[in-house]
């Protein structure tokens, strides 16, 4: 049981994942690499329900720890909207991230900037046949009207860090992973990780 399963299909954060957690020693797979073909339904009402949902169904399946993200942006002149639901925020169902970046911004019109917003994380680690252990991790930025940059996924181009005057996808997935939401989160779960995995 020497190997971490990130417990996710969505390709963007399995190669920021694989980034994180690289110099940890622990040895990674994701569901493809061992042909497990499983979708958890996303039907809590917390971040903290979802990732533990999937962490330990993966770790269910799979026999292996397992780590698994729920995350999302909440934008302040929003209401905190999309939050637990930006996967899905679009009317229309077959949506992409392009229609959901514009649908928010579509929504954002006409309300006074700066668009203040940040992303969270939560990260649940599960072994097999055990309850799930959270942590979690937010970073902070505003939206802007135009997109910027080709790197990163899902809302990055349109998340601006203020400071830096660059968005999230202008960043190299190095500095990303310096700055993100996920990135504080793996901090936090690698004393846990290290704990299950301690020779
Ligand atoms: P879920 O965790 O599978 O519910 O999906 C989270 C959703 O939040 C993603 O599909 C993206 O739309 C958004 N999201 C989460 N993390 C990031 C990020 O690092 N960059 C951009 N969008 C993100």
């Amino acid at each position: 049981m020497n190997k971490l399963l990130i417990a996710t299909n969505n390709k963007g954060k399995v190669k920021e994942l694989q980034d994180l957690l690289k110099d940890t020693g622990i040895e990674l797979v994701t569901p493809a690499d061992i042909n497990l073909n499983l979708e958890v339904e996303e039907n809590g009402t917390t971040y903290d329900e979802n990732a533990a949902k999937k962490a330990i169904a993966f770790a269910h399946a799979s026999g292996l720890v397992s780590l698994a993200d729920d995350s999302g942006l909440e934008v302040d002149a929003l209401d905190g909207a999309p939050g637990l639901y930006s996967a899905r925020y679009h009317p229309k169902s077959g949506a992409n991230d392009a229609d959901r970046r514009a649908y928010m911004i579509e929504n954002l019109k006409g309300k006074p900037r700066p668009w203040t917003a940040h992303f969270h994380a939560t990260i649940a680690v599960a072994e097999p046949e055990k309850d799930a252990q959270i942590v979690e991790g937010n970073c902070y930025g505003e939206i802007i009207p135009e997109e910027r940059g080709t790197g990163g996924f899902g809302y990055d181009p349109i998340f601006l860090f203020p400071d830096l005057n660059q968005t999230m996808a202008e960043l190299s997935m190095e500095e990303k992973n310096r700055l993100s939401h996920r990135a504080l989160a793996v901090m936090n779960a690698i004393p846990v990780l290290q704990k299950i995995f301690q020779p």
